[in-house]
C-alpha cells in the first residue's frame, strides 16, 4: 500500500545525479515517486536507472515514451531539486516554457505541498532577483529550504562538486510529508 505519490522535479545542477537518494528515501517510507527533469537536467541524471526505481520513464517533454502510460499518480507532494537560480527565478514569476515548469506551476495552483531545494551558489545567491523569488514562493507557502535556519547556505562559488554531497535530500523528503499530513518514520539523517 502506498502512503502517497511524490512528484519530484530535477534542475540541470550537480545534485541531480544523486536524486536516486530522494527516490530510495521516499521508496523506504512507502511512496511512490516519478521523475520530471528540465531539458537541461536530462545531461545531468541517469535517466534509466531513474526509470528502474520509480516504474516511471523521466519526463522532459509533453510527450511520453512510447509504451509508457500518458497519465502519473495524482501528485500529494512535489519536490524541486536541486533548483537552479534559473528555475527558482522562473517558478517565482510563473513562467512555464518548458513541461516540467508547466507541471510546477499546474500542482502549486492546486495546492500540492511543494518544497524548492536550491542549489546556488553565494554570488548568485545575493542577486536581487533571486531573494525576491524566493520570498515570493515562500509568500506563496511554497517551503524553501534555503539559509541558516536549515543549515542549508548558498556554496562559495567554484565549490559546487565538494557541496553536492551534503545536499539535503532526506530534509526536503521529511519537510513535503509533513506538509502532506504524513509523518515518516524519525530520521536524524539531513542528507
Ligand atoms: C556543469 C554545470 C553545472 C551547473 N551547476 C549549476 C548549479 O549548481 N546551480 C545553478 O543554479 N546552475 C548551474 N548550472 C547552470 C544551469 O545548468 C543553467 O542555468 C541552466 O540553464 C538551468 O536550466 P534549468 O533551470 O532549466 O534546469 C550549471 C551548468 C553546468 C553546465
Amino acid at each position: 500500500m502506498t502512503r502517497g505519490h511524490l512528484q519530484i522535479v530535477v534542475c540541470a545542477a550537480g545534485p541531480a545525479a544523486d536524486v536516486t537518494r530522494l527516490i530510495d528515501a521516499a521508496t523506504k517510507q512507502a511512496w511512490t515517486t516519478a521523475v520530471t527533469a528540465t531539458p537541461s537536467a536530462l545531461d545531468f541524471l541517469d535517466a534509466e536507472a531513474i526509470e528502474q526505481q520509480t516504474g516511471h520513464s523521466v519526463r522532459s517533454t509533453y510527450r511520453s515514451s512510447p509504451g509508457t502510460r500518458r497519465s502519473l499518480p495524482t501528485a500529494d507532494a512535489l519536490i524541486i531539486a536541486p533548483a537552479t537560480y534559473n528555475s527558482v527565478n522562473k517558478i517565482a514569476l510563473g513562467i512555464a516554457d518548458n513541461y516540467a515548469m508547466i507541471t510546477i506551476a499546474e500542482l502549486i495552483g492546486r495546492q500540492v505541498p511543494t518544497v524548492v531545494v536550491p542549489f546556488v551558489n553565494a554570488a548568485l545567491a545575493t542577486r536581487a532577483p533571486f531573494q525576491r523569488a524566493v520570498a515570493n514562493l515562500r509568500d506563496e507557502r511554497i517551503r524553501v529550504i534555503l539559509g541558516t535556519d536549515d543549515g542549508w547556505e548558498p556554496h562559495p562559488p567554484g565549490s559546487g562538486n565538494s557541496r553536492q554531497r551534503a545536499f539535503p535530500w532526506t530534509a526536503a523528503f521529511e519537510a513535503a510529508t509533513r506538509m502532506a499530513g504524513d509523518l515518516p518514520a524519525s530520521s536524524t539523517d539531513r542528507g
